[in-house]
């Protein structure tokens, strides 16, 4: 029989590259929890609608690159390609607006978008994603930053750096998109492309084509229609950055991939992942609520693409600290129920616990424990279970020291509580 391969495009982790994947992603969650982000759990498919109205129908997320299909009740669904508008609808739904404001919630989960896969594009991808919905404010936009900055640091990743723009606000749109619109009139373009700058102008700026690029290089740039009050929250925004040490270039013609973003936005590119470089991008969305029926708030968050910063991390040669690994690794030589009993003693004392199973040689045991790249291991033969002693190793020294089977647990937990305050 022909073996089932997943899907194509799709990116999943298996041991032992999940647990990178897990450090990343906890990682990036830690950040949103410590600004006092609480989680929000939402499903992956929502009504189509919903998508197509939140995103926009001019971008390529919403044209082309949906999951999209009828369910058994006949009604249209959509497996998420982002989390902003489930977001939103579950905040209107749920009345969280109507409490104290923002709402600052974090997710994290698998998205999904029919793109060309390549390196560090997938078809199904994860992101840890933050928004803080209901307060329009300089402060608001630089804390989300922040948030992703501080995860990036955290994880000890240098080679990135974050671009920032204002999209300015409504009234700013409604006079740049004028200007922008006569621009494209005179422009010689092709029916699609001239039905997709219809839709929204600025998805010309997206252009991959090279003679697309090159007859917007002379179009009217946004930064330039800043309403006064945009400005000045720019620049709030800006010199707020400078004071945390943030550093930043603007990207005057940046354009997000979605439709719904006014005011601050921002990306975070690597430098060492090719064309896929973007590893986390937001920014603000101020008429999202409403045209998702709920009332006039604004709101701004980011999406990181956790595979994205996973491929960053190991481009820069960033290892898995020491305690996210195993503590003990326990070889039993004819031992297997104690060793299980012993495993199960000090696991439900907190420590990380693995032992070998089946009758397998020493040699092929000890083996296994290099392998799990446990902190410490021992052997628990008939002799040690007689003589209640162990010898406990440690595995990156080789050095050994032997420990009583009642005070092993005591002893394991002051080691690697000193191992934490040395490493
Ligand atoms: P986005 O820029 O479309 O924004 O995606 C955010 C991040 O998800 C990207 O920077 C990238 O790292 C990752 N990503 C996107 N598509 C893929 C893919 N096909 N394969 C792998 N990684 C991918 C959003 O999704 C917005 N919802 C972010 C946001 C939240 N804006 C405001 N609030």
């Amino acid at each position: 029989m022909a073996k089932f391969q997943a899907p194509k495009g799709v990116s999943e982790y298996v041991p032992d590259r999940s647990n990178y994947f897990e450090y990343v992603r906890s990682t990036l969650i830690e950040s949103a929890r410590n600004s006092g982000y609480q989680l929000i759990e939402l499903p992956v498919f929502e009504d189509t609608e919903l998508f197509t109205r939140g995103v926009g129908e001019s971008t390529d997320v919403v044209r082309k690159e949906m999951y999209t299909f009828e369910d058994r009740g006949g009604r249209s669904i959509t497996l998420r390609p982002e989390g902003t508008a489930g977001v939103m609808r579950a905040v209107i739904e749920h009345n969280l607006d109507r409490g104290q404001l923002p709402v600052k919630v974090f997710y994290s989960g698998a998205f999904f978008r029919a793109e060309r896969p390549q390196a560090g594009r997938y078809r199904q991808f994860y992101q840890v994603g933050i928004e803080a919905i209901g307060l329009s404010d300089p402060l608001i936009d630089v804390e989300v930053i922040a948030v992703a900055d501080r995860a990036f640091k955290a994880l000890g990743l240098r080679k990135y750096h974050l671009e920032i723009t204002s999209l300015g606000d409504l009234l700013t749109r409604e006079n740049y998109l004028k200007d922008l619109r006569s621009y494209i009139e005179e422009l010689p373009l092709d029916e699609e492309t001239r039905t997709r700058a219809s839709l929204n102008p600025l998805r010309l700026f997206d252009d991959k084509r090279s003679e697309i690029r090159e007859l917007m290089q002379k179009a009217p740039v946004l930064m330039n229609y800043l309403t006064e009050e945009s400005r000045a929250d720019f620049e709030s925004v800006k010199s707020l950055l400078k004071r945390l040490g943030i550093a930043f270039s603007v990207n005057e013609r940046m354009v997000r991939g979605l439709d719904y973003y006014t005011g601050t936005a921002f990306e975070f590119v690597h430098s060492e992942l090719g064309a896929q470089s973007g590893i986390g991008g937001g920014g603000r969305y101020d008429g999202l609520m409403e045209q998702l029926g709920g009332q006039n708030l604004s709101g701004i968050g980011f999406g990181l693409g956790i595979d994205r910063v996973l491929l960053a991390c190991e481009a820069e040669g960033i290892a898995v600290p020491e305690n996210e690994k195993l503590d003990l690794y326990i070889v039993p030589l004819g031992t297997g129920d104690e060793s299980l009993i012993i495993a199960e003693e000090l696991r439900s004392r907190g420590l990380r616990v693995d032992l070998a199973f089946g009758e397998r040689a020493l040699k092929g045991a000890m083996k296994a424990a290099d392998k799990s790249g446990a902190k410490y291991s021992l052997v628990l033969g008939a002799d040690e279970l007689s003589s209640d002693v162990v010898s406990l190793k440690e595995m990156n020294s080789g050095e050994s020291e032997s420990v009583t089977l009642s005070s092993l647990a005591t002893t394991l937990i002051e080691k690697i509580s000193n191992l934490g305050e040395h490493s």
